[in-house]
């Protein structure tokens, strides 16, 4: 496993398992047990995926030390602002059993975001959480928001895959040393990235399969990945990426893929308002 140094001097797995989507009825328990079997070090979750419960459940019975484990959890649109942002990262503490989360990220970056971001800086300062960072910032966002901030973020996770490199917002995020971090690294399993001729080639002459090149490429190029799978064998493959590295022209190539666009526009009108009726975070639906 490769580990990222972050701004704020912790270390990242640069490979994490992500847990968005299953639910906490003893599925998540399951794959997040199977994942620290196969070596993942490294899992994301949030309050609004409703099962940082199995999550803590899951990281205490594997026996592994705590310390040894990275677990990032994030604060949802309701708990904005500063006040009710203290309460939402205790009950995200409360849910995992832990007295430290390592990372803590604001999910969506809508309402009262200097607030909440806030009390993230406060909880940090406290030892309650480690690392904090945003999500889902476009740069515009990202310049409406962080310059009032006193602690930069670590990282910004937001979609980012070969077809979208986030170029734009990286050079943007560059003077503050924000890293990456991308959900859908593997394009949400896009045939048109998986079966792209680059990527099938470098597959082929590296003996790995598609996911892997592209997970390896973002890996090389500096990005924390989020695979998802619920396939134990791609799991397992796609933390086995260490073994081989891409070449200069080779990552030039896979540079070349990008379009510039993803699947979702944190900027577009309405988003901010579906986001924010999407779940009762309280009432845990
Ligand atoms: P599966 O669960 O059957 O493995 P993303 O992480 O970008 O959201 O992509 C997840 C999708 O990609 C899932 O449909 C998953 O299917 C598929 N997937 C995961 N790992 C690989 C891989 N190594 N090669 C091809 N497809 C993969």
């Amino acid at each position: 496993m490769e580990y990222f140094t972050l701004n704020d001097g912790n270390k990242i797995p640069a490979v994490g398992f992500g847990v968005f989507m299953i639910p906490n009825d003893g599925s998540t328990y399951k794959a997040v047990t199977e994942a620290l079997k196969a070596g993942y070090r490294h899992i994301d979750t949030a309050s609004a995926y409703f099962n940082e419960t199995e999550v803590g459940k899951a990281v205490k019975d594997s026996g592994i030390p705590r310390e040894d484990i990275f677990v990032t959890s994030k604060l949802w649109l309701q708990d904005y602002g500063y006040e009710a942002a203290k309460k939402g990262i205790d009950a995200s503490l409360q849910k995992l059993g832990f007295d430290y989360m390592d990372m803590y990220l604001l999910h969506q970056p809508y309402g009262d975001v200097a607030g909440a971001w806030k009390a993230l800086e406060e909880a940090k300062g406290e030892g309650k959480i480690r690392s904090i960072g945003i999500s889902n910032m476009t740069p515009g966002l990202y310049q409406k928001f962080v310059p009032q901030f006193t602690t930069k973020p670590a990282v910004n996770q937001v979609e980012c895959n070969p077809l979208f490199q986030q170029k734009a917002l990286r050079e943007t995020m560059n003077t503050d040393d924000v890293r990456v971090e991308c959900w859908y690294p593997l394009g949400h399993g896009s045939k048109e990235l998986l079966e792209n001729h680059v990527i099938a080639r470098l597959a082929a002459k590296y003996n790995k399969n598609s996911g892997q090149i592209i997970l390896r490429f973002e890996v090389q190029e500096g990005f924390i990945v989020l695979p998802k799978s619920t396939n134990p064998g791609r799991i397992a493959g796609n933390l086995d990426i260490f073994d081989f590295e891409l070449k200069e022209a080779e990552m030039d190539e896979m540079r070349g893929l990008d379009t510039g666009k993803g699947t979702h526009d944190p900027e577009a009108p309405g988003v901010a308002e579906m986001l924010l009726g999407a779940f009762d975070i309280h009432a845990g639906k």
